[in-house]
């Protein structure tokens, strides 16, 4: 049990050496992706909005990066396109390996620490036509791109995530069929699917520090705070354990520990042990569990669905409930791992400023008062910087920092964004 704190707001000053920004992803954001898998389900009618230009940050990172050096953020998390990098099979591109250097050195010269996606969930449409995530070779073809890549920016980069959200990933794209490659209820090849991930981060994490001893790699793990829907049914209780158990530590303890087990599916030991330097956390909402008597193959406890059905708390734009104390339950419970913890995006799609900055400032609350508990966070990266392209939800979802304009592509500083600055600047809330 980790003692209550109470933190004295007054006195607690962040570190000189946090992290302080915000996240981004390359579909989500540059403009003009127009050969990964998501464009080819844009292209197949699956979602109501394409990405088309978004952000065109692709074109407008210097003065995107001035509005954030200007806020004084001093990290920034965004993702390189490998479907740029490797167009074809075994072809990369000089001019787009060129760029994400133009885009770290931008970075570098406004004092701003470069935190790196491999993989945000888009694949090259080569790779995505030889069966994706599914297909075991994928582990080959991930490694040979994160080689070149480390290679051509290890110098610059020290912080690297190499695979955003991989249950999430997997949950929208093989057991509702919402995102690529739009598989519903296959349970069997999204366990696959999980573990050919699993096994490509092991290789990736030995490949980065091959050529960057003293690189940070880690995963960005979505967090999802779940409560019983009825916690006096112990049916509800074991659906909400085992979903916890799934969506929330099978892959942190895996590539802690070393073994990838999972009964009745696989047990394994995974090539090298250990590969987290560091837990990157997204954190976003919670939702109640409520066991519908099903088992899910393999798995020893019941399934639940995810509900939204206890009206606790306020909802954002996206009708996901905010619950601060989900951050701090997350913290408390990676502690026990010993790693330092970034917070690699936490954010709320809101038209309503106060709305965003309460948002913000009860998260920073909580992780204010874990690092009075000693629990090692080290940064806090909001989502976004940008408004953007939110995957199926497209342009309604406001989560930036800054506003976009989308007909003129103008950017608009939100009060919220300069309310953080000032957080940054005392270095307390
Ligand atoms: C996360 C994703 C990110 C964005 C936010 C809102 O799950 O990593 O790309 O869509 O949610």
């Amino acid at each position: 049990m980790v003692p209550i704190m109470r933190p004295d707001a007054a006195r607690f000053r962040f570190p000189p050496d946090f992290l302080w920004g915000a996240s981004t992803s390359a579909h989500q954001v540059e403009g003009g992706n127009t050969n990964n898998d998501w464009a080819a389900w844009e292209e197949a009618g699956r979602v109501h909005v394409p990405a088309g230009l978004a952000c065109d940050h692709y074109h407008r990172f210097h003065e995107d990066f001035d509005l954030a050096r200007n806020l004084f953020h001093n990290a920034h998390r965004f993702s390189l396109e490998w479907s740029r990098i490797e167009p074809e099979e075994g072809r990369f591109s000089d001019e787009a390996l060129q760029h994400y250097r133009e885009v770290l050195e931008a970075l570098r010269a406004r004092r701003i620490e470069p935190v790196v996606t491999i993989h945000h969930y888009t694949i090259p449409r080569w790779l995505a036509e030889k069966g994706g995530w599914d297909n075991g070779e994928i582990e080959q073809y991930f490694i040979r791109y994160v080689k070149r890549v480390v290679v051509a920016y290890g110098d610059l980069v020290r912080w690297w995530i190499t695979l955003n959200e991989p249950v999430v990933q997997v949950f929208k794209g093989w057991l509702i069929g919402q995102w690529p490659p739009g598989r519903v209820g296959d349970y069997p090849r999204a366990f696959q699917a999980i573990r050919h991930m699993l096994r490509a981060h092991v290789l990736a994490y030995h490949a980065i520090h091959e050529h960057r001893p003293d690189a940070m790699v880690s995963v960005a793990k979505h967090c999802l705070a779940l409560t019983p829907n009825h916690p006096h049914n112990p049916f509800d209780v074991i659906s909400t354990w085992s979903r916890d158990f799934l969506f929330n530590n099978l892959f942190i303890e895996a590539l802690h520990t070393g073994w990838l087990a999972l009964p009745g599916q696989f047990f394994e030991r995974l090539p090298f042990g250990r590969t987290l330097d560091f837990i990157g956390i997204n954190y976003y909402t919670r939702d109640f569990v409520r066991n519908t008597g099903l088992t899910l193959p393999g798995i020893v406890g019941l399934s639940g669905t995810l509900e939204n059905e206890r009206k606790i708390g306020k909802r954002n734009g996206l009708g996901w409930e905010v619950y601060p104390e989900g951050l701090g339950h997350f913290l408390r419970v990676f502690r026990r791992y010993k790693l330092p913890l970034l917070i690699t995006e936490n954010g709320v799609p809101t038209n309503d400023e106060d709305d965003r900055w309460g948002f913000i400032h009860l998260h920073l609350w909580q992780v204010m008062r874990a690092m009075s508990a000693g629990i090692p966070v080290v940064g806090y990266l909001y989502w976004s910087l940008l408004d953007n392209y939110e995957w199926a939800d497209g342009y309604n979802p406001k989560f930036g920092l800054i506003g976009v304009k989308f007909a003129t592509q103008d950017r608009i500083v939100r009060p919220s964004a300069r309310w953080l600055a000032d957080v940054i600047e005392k270095r307390s809330l």
